[in-house]
């Protein structure tokens, strides 16, 4: 009796081993080739910072076409609105998800070191985008693909350097990016280094405008109500923050553009139409099309190859007399 028990047990677990290797067999063979091939795609897991600007939107767009770009490519995507913490919890439900890669925006650059290092363990790459990240291990993430944000601050101070000279007498206000981002710090350290040795620039006014338009408004007529009259130039480190300024600027009664000359990071359309319209002096471009060179990368980096530890964007710098041309050709 237990010996024919026994045999039963053996002969179905066989038969149902059998079923499901067949079954498995079957399922992934046929198993629909939109399952197959959908369950083949890899899975880049983005968190970006948030939406606080027309640059983050037309980068947020050119990372979405990743998958238009590349069919074996999925993306999945997360707006941390601008907070750091919403960031890390992104990273962890990526992890938790499987994604094969994580490209992180991170909107300021300390405090990564542990959500990081949990990526590392589960063994998803990162590549650092845009803006970069300062971490005590180098080894937890792959390589960094984006602008320097340090030249962008020293070409920001040239163009102001070669329209006044070094001698002059001039009064600077600063709109600063969201604190303790690369945007900003490495801004404002290319553009204070470059201005050291102009004597007799002074920055008189200096706060931040998070990267918007309606806090660089706010800010602007806050500088403008406590030293309006004082004011030569205003050095912004964003385009979105010196189009609210402008506003804030024509309302105090001040021509944007001739009375205070204004410079500006990014290169967004609407800041080349207000150089254009004359007021505004001079874009230095920052650029966010990062979309095709994030899916190179990660193709390399999932094919095991090596890459560039620090991937830069190719970018320029534009006078007022070049906006009306270039107008036409600017994609974001
Ligand atoms: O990190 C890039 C900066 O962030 C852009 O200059 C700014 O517009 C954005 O919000």
């Amino acid at each position: 009796m237990k010996f024919k028990k026994m045999m039963a047990l053996v002969a179905s677990t066989v038969l149902c081993v059998g079923m499901l290797a067949g079954c498995g067999s079957t399922s992934s063979s046929t198993g629909s080739q939109s399952t197959s091939s959908k369950s083949d795609k890899k899975v880049i897991g983005f968190a970006q910072v948030g939406a606080e600007s027309g640059w983050r939107t037309a980068e947020t767009d050119s990372i979405k076409s990743i998958p238009t770009l590349d069919s074996n490519f999925d993306l999945k995507f997360s707006d941390g609105q601008q907070k750091q913490e919403n960031q890390i919890k992104a990273i962890r439900s990526f992890i938790a998800q499987k994604v094969d890669l994580i490209a992180l925006d991170p909107v300021v650059e300390t405090g990564w070191d542990t959500v990081l290092q949990e990526a590392k363990d589960a063994k998803i790459p990162v590549v650092i985008v845009d803006r970069n990240v300062t971490v005590s291990d180098d080894s937890l993430y792959k390589c960094f693909l984006g602008s320097d944000m340090e030249e962008e601050g020293k070409k920001a101070a040239q163009i102001v350097i070669d329209q006044f000279g070094k001698d002059a007498k001039l009064n600077i206000a600063e709109l600063q990016g969201t604190v303790g981002s690369t945007a900003m710090v490495g801004r404002q350290k290319g553009f204070n280094e470059t201005i050291k040795d102009c004597p007799n620039y002074k920055i008189v006014k200096s706060q931040t405008g998070d990267f918007t338009r309606a806090k660089g408004k706010e800010v602007m007529e806050a500088f403008l109500k406590s030293d309006g009259d004082n004011i030569n130039v205003l050095w912004s480190h964003n385009d979105d923050m010196a189009v609210g300024a402008i506003q804030a600027i024509e309302e105090y009664g001040k021509q944007p553009g001739k009375d205070i000359f204004i410079v500006s990071c990014d290169g967004i359309k609407d800041m080349f139409q207000l150089m254009a319209d004359g007021k505004s002096n001079a874009i230095v471009e920052c650029n966010p099309l990062l979309g095709p060179q994030l899916l190179e990368v990660s193709k390399d980096i999932l094919d095991g190859k090596d890459v560039e530890r620090s991937i830069k964007s190719k970018e320029s710098q534009f006078l007022q007399k070049d906006a009306a041309t270039e107008l036409p050709n600017r994609q974001y």
